[in-house]
């Protein structure tokens, strides 16, 4: 068993990683989509489309060394074509909510496209995660780039997006995000992937451990109050590893609102560092995944929206909480929420961003 692990490790370090360019459909419009499958020797392997910048697949071993997928999506292109929950998408201008889609920035106000109730989700009507991005692979990574238009979704300026994702020897996807604007705007780039580390129907008996102190509560729309909570004492303390299960029924009116964890976490340490910001295991397959994050807030979503409706990967139905979601990001609303950390960016200084999945077992 060591010698056998310490093989692969060996492996791993001497062996090169592989990227591997193929064809995954059109758009309606015509546009051309590619997939790229990043491996490593150690036994992880990435598929990356260039539709929506999207990870389709993500193969990790369990305990036994037995390799699956751990992420919610759908098997072709046209899933992801139909009305679906941003599974693996990068979600941009905005991740998340902008209270009633405005904002003002330098004393002028800007009107979004409202597509979440009164307000603005996610980028609006067609945000990043429904645009055919280019893409170029490197010797362990694919670095995509998308340009947003000035005014797409009512956005101001130009915004030059690229994100790359490398996979490593340790058994990482690391998302590296860079994003230039040719006029103020306001941005917040995350990844929206959907994770069943077992292949259980739901994540209650994943265990999630959060390096936060704090939250930030939201009203009946999900919108944050302003008010930074402690977690102590709620069902949103998830300082020590804890069943998703076993407080997502409380009653409590933040769990009520947001129909489960829908919630931001301020995660501890200072931003701009990369540092850990989550934990989840399945005691099922032993799988482990460490979220490492430069950004500020981290949001836990444990998929209360999907009901069923949706037939995904080997025609799968997708039912409440058959997932988790862990976007690293800066808290919703921010553009009005002017206590919060800043997510403009300035004409010509470029925004970066880091979040690392690492994949082990115990
Ligand atoms: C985020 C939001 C949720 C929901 C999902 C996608 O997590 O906060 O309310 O929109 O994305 O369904």
């Amino acid at each position: 068993m060591f010698r056998s692990a310490l093989l692969l490790f060996v492996l791993a370090l001497v062996l090169p990683a592989a990227v591997k360019k193929d064809p995954f459909g059109r758009t309606p419009a015509g546009e051309a989509v590619d997939i790229y499958t990043l491996t490593n020797a150690a036994g992880l392997e990435a598929r990356i489309m260039t539709y929506g910048a999207t990870v389709v697949s993500l193969k990790a071993p369990d305990k036994g060394g037995q390799k699956a997928d751990v992420l919610l999506g759908f098997d072709s292109l046209d899933g992801y074509l139909k009305e679906h929950p941003y599974m693996g998408a990068i979600v941009g201008r905005y991740g998340n909510r902008i209270a009633k889609g405005q904002f003002s920035l330098n004393g002028k106000s800007y009107r979004l496209a409202v597509n979440n109730g009164p307000n603005a989700l996610h980028g609006g009507l067609r945000g990043f995660d429904k645009r055919v991005w280019t893409a170029e692979a490197k010797a362990d990574s694919v670095v995509l780039k998308y340009s947003s238009a000035a005014g797409e979704e009512g956005y101001p300026g130009k915004l030059d997006v690229t994100v790359t994702y490398t996979i490593t020897p340790a058994n990482e996807l690391r998302i590296d995000y860079r994003a230039v604007a040719d006029q103020d705007t306001v941005a917040n780039l995350t990844n929206h992937a959907y994770f069943n580390l077992s292949g259980e129907p739901t994540i209650l008996n994943h265990l999630v451990k959060l390096e936060a102190d704090r939250f930030t509560p939201v009203d009946t729309d999900l919108i944050p109050t302003g008010e930074i909570r402690s977690v102590a004492g709620t069902p949103f303390d998830f300082r020590k590893e804890t069943p998703v299960g076993t407080r997502i029924n409380a009653s409590d009116e933040q769990i009520t609102f947001g129909k489960g964890y829908d919630h931001n976490w301020v995660l501890n340490g200072p931003p701009g560092t990369l540092r850990k910001a989550a934990e989840v295991y399945s005691p099922r397959s032993g799988r482990l995944l460490t979220v490492s994050t430069t950004e500020p807030g981290v949001q836990f979503y444990t998929g209360n929206f999907l009901d069923g409706s949706l037939k995904g990967k080997g025609g799968k139905k997708y039912s409440q909480r058959a997932a988790l979601c862990l976007e690293t990001q800066h808290y919703p609303n921010s553009p009005n929420q002017p206590t919060f950390p800043t997510t403009v960016v300035k004409k010509g200084v470029p925004m970066t961003s880091t979040t690392v999945w690492q994949f082990s077992t115990r």
